[in-house]
């Protein structure tokens, strides 16, 4: 027998089948060896890039009862914006997205909704943006396979009338094991408030880009509330 059987049998005793680890949100097979190597690693890289620890001056814009919003701008100290860039590498690696240049890099902002535990959970990616083209809704036809494949590939139709808009959402993420407890949406209203000084956007003055399943249906549900 070799090693690698060996040890599914050794790990299949104490626990078999999925796990979800409660720290890192991770869904992986114990029994399977290279599962719990890449688990370790994604385990310690993630606790370590939503770890925050806190500035001095950082820019608070709301505070909740399980956590607070911070705005980190492209001009803060070294120390935030690196924050900034690898908590985006963190959602860009989960998102699929490999390497996407910022239109702007010196225009966007970036806030994080940091929980009581000091854990960066949220993160919404804000940029000024002058146009925007609305995602059409999909005609009513029944759930196929084929239709299940134009999703993961994000193929949605979109009109070909530009619109106004002011603030383009290039990301929004929440921790897996935090959603839907309206971190989402109340990172949003944050954003609409303090995106543009002294004004309240409305929903159409805000515009998602390139959204996945997930963002669709956020979005969708928050543009019509
Ligand atoms: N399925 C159906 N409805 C949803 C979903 C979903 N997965 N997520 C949100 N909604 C709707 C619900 O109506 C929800 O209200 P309810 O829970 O009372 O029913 C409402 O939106 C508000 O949801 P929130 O709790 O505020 O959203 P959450 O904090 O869970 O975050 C998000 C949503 C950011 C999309 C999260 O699922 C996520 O991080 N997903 C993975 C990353 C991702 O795909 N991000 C979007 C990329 S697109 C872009 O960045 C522009
Ligand atoms: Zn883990």
């Amino acid at each position: 027998k070799d090693f690698k059987d060996q040890m599914i049998i050794d790990a299949g005793q104490k626990h078999f089948g999925a796990i979800i680890c409660k720290s890192c949100g991770m869904i992986y097979t114990a029994a399977s060896p290279e599962d719990e190597a890449q688990h370790i690693q994604h385990h310690q890289r993630f606790l370590e890039g939503i770890k925050y620890v806190g500035w001095k001056k950082e820019r608070v814009v709301a505070e909740f009862w399980d956590g607070k919003m911070v705005l980190v701008l492209p001009d803060d100290p070294k120390y935030a914006t690196k924050k900034a860039e690898d908590v985006r590498e963190l959602v860009d690696n989960e998102l699929g997205f490999k390497q996407i240049v910022l239109s702007c890099p010196s225009k966007i902002k970036t806030y994080f909704f940091v929980s009581n535990e000091r854990k960066i959970v949220g993160c919404l990616i804000a940029e000024q943006i002058k146009q925007a083209f609305r995602v059409l809704s999909e005609p009513n036809v029944p759930q196929s396979p084929n239709q299940d494949v134009l999703q993961h590939h994000r193929a949605w139709r979109c009109s070909i009338k530009p619109e106004a808009a002011i603030c383009g959402i290039s990301r929004i993420w929440v921790f897996s094991l935090m959603r839907r407890r309206g971190i989402a949406r109340r990172m949003v209203d944050v954003v609409r408030n303090t995106f543009m000084y002294g004004c309240y956007l409305s929903t159409a003055e805000i515009a998602f880009s390139d959204p996945t399943p997930d963002g669709k249906l956020f979005a969708t549900k928050y543009c019509q509330t």
